[in-house]
């Protein structure tokens, strides 16, 4: 199977109407869209999500934030997907991103940094079956031959 990623649009770029840019980013790159929900979690699963953060003194914070509002929950699969979703993303603190990434061009504060995507290979299946149980969806873009030699 192709790579894939899980990528989530955070309560505050939904808020801000930035779905539409964000999804446009990704598409526009050649990646496909394997999955996509509007949810908000709990807080038992945000922490189970941040697990591995437990232990840092940002780690409440950080889960207030993301049971604040509706998250985009999304998985997205091309060769590369995961290191690339992560340049795409930008640096985790905001000021440090690039402009041309999506936290360099709209936002400023590590609280606030918009979007997560998954930082390995391994944390992305990890990710993918924890906010989709049910299994990415299955279809091939008639474009593949477009974007791949
Ligand atoms: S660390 O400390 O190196 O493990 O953290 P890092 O890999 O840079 O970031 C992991 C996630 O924690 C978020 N983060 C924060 N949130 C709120 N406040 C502070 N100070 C903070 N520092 C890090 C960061 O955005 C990462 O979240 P995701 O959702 O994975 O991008």
């Amino acid at each position: 199977m192709a790579e894939q990623t899980f990528i989530m649009i955070k309560p505050d770029g939904v808020q801000r109407g930035l779905v539409g840019e964000i999804i446009s980013r990704f598409e526009k790159k050649g990646f496909y869209l394997k999955g996509l929900k509007l949810i908000t979690v709990d807080r038992p699963f945000a922490e189970r999500h941040y697990s591995d953060l437990s232990a840092k003194p940002f780690f409440n914070g950080l889960v207030e934030y993301i049971i604040s509002g509706p998250v985009v929950a999304m998985v997205w699969e091309g060769k590369g997907v995961v290191a690339t979703g992560r340049k795409l993303i930008g640096a985790t603190n905001p000021l440090a991103s690039e402009p041309g990434t999506i936290r360099g061009d709209f936002a400023i504060d590590i609280g606030r940094n918009v979007i997560h995507g998954s930082d390995s290979v391994e944390s992305a299946t990890k990710e993918i079956a924890l906010w989709f149980p049910e299994g990415p969806a299955n279809w091939q873009s008639s474009l593949h031959s477009w974007i791949y030699e």
